[in-house]
């Protein structure tokens, strides 16, 4: 009977092996696709293709003398408006207070271009635009970056989920036969990155110069997981002559 400190990968039946990889290999697709959904959502926060540190400072910390709607509307919801005119317009009509007695034209760009997403059930439920009160909320409020519900949201969906992940690959990078300290070292490596990252976004909140730990924590969650992955797989398939 083996020992399950002296058990290792290479020595599993071909079964075995086929459900840690094709685990590991899901895993790794769901994370690039995670990655370029961060890309996606948050690379124009600032109107500027490109991912940078301004595009994190104004999703977390916000931009405390503009209009929340303004600076959705020069970012991430640009893409959804037809042409200047109507991004004026909606502009406008916020700065104006968002009053009853002059939406209109403003209801109407709402209902053809935002209420695909903004309504219960859409990809913007958290804020919805189904009544003129639910809208003039959301439009005359500044932009004081991420609300803290949603926060909420975000911390536990991503603590949980990515951390069952990190649990479930770091089970099986235990059994690979690299040196104890540094599979130590690289077993808390995503943890705690993962720890800096969703940590970092509520300093943030207060205090924009954390945005260089959001993005650092981000890109490290990644590679930590990759590492694993990388050396899990290769000593996995090794045959098992050549592994001690
Ligand atoms: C394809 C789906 C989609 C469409 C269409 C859309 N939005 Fe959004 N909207 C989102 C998502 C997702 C978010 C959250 C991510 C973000 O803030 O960039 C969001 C966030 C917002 C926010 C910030 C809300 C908050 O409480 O943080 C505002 C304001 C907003 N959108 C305005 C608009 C306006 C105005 C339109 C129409 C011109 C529009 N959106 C069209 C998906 C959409």
């Amino acid at each position: 009977m083996i020992r399950l400190r002296e058990f290792r990968l290479n020595t599993l039946p071909v079964s075995g092996k086929l459900l840690c990889t094709l685990f590991l290999i899901c895993m790794g697709v769901g994370f690039a696709f995670s990655q370029l959904n961060v890309f996606f959502t948050y690379n124009r926060a600032d109107g500027i293709a490109g991912f940078s540190l301004q595009d994190i400072v104004l999703t977390y910390y916000g931009q405390p003398d503009v209009l929340l709607v303004e600076s959705k509307l020069n970012g991430t919801m640009r893409e959804h408006l037809d042409n200047e005119y109507e991004r004026n317009s909606l502009i406008n009509w916020a700065k104006g207070g968002a009053e009853k007695e002059k939406s209109n034209e403003a209801k109407s760009i709402i209902l053809k271009n935002c209420l695909l997403c903004h309504t219960a059930g859409g990809a913007a439920a958290f804020a919805p635009f189904d009544t003129l009160s639910t809208v003039s909320a959301v439009f005359t409020r500044i932009n004081n970056g991420i609300s803290i519900p949603r926060l909420i949201t975000l911390s536990h969906i991503h603590m949980i989920s990515i951390g069952v992940v990190f649990a479930l690959s770091g089970i099986i990078f235990l059994f690979t036969p690299i040196n104890e300290k540094l599979k130590m070292i690289l077993l808390i490596f995503p943890f705690g990155s993962l720890l800096m990252d969703v940590f970092s976004w509520w300093l943030t909140k207060r205090i924009p110069v954390f945005a260089i730990a959001v993005f650092i924590g981000g890109v490290f969650t990644v590679i930590g997981f990759f590492i694993q992955f990388v050396i899990s797989l290769l000593t996995m398939w090794r045959s098992s002559g050549e592994s001690t």
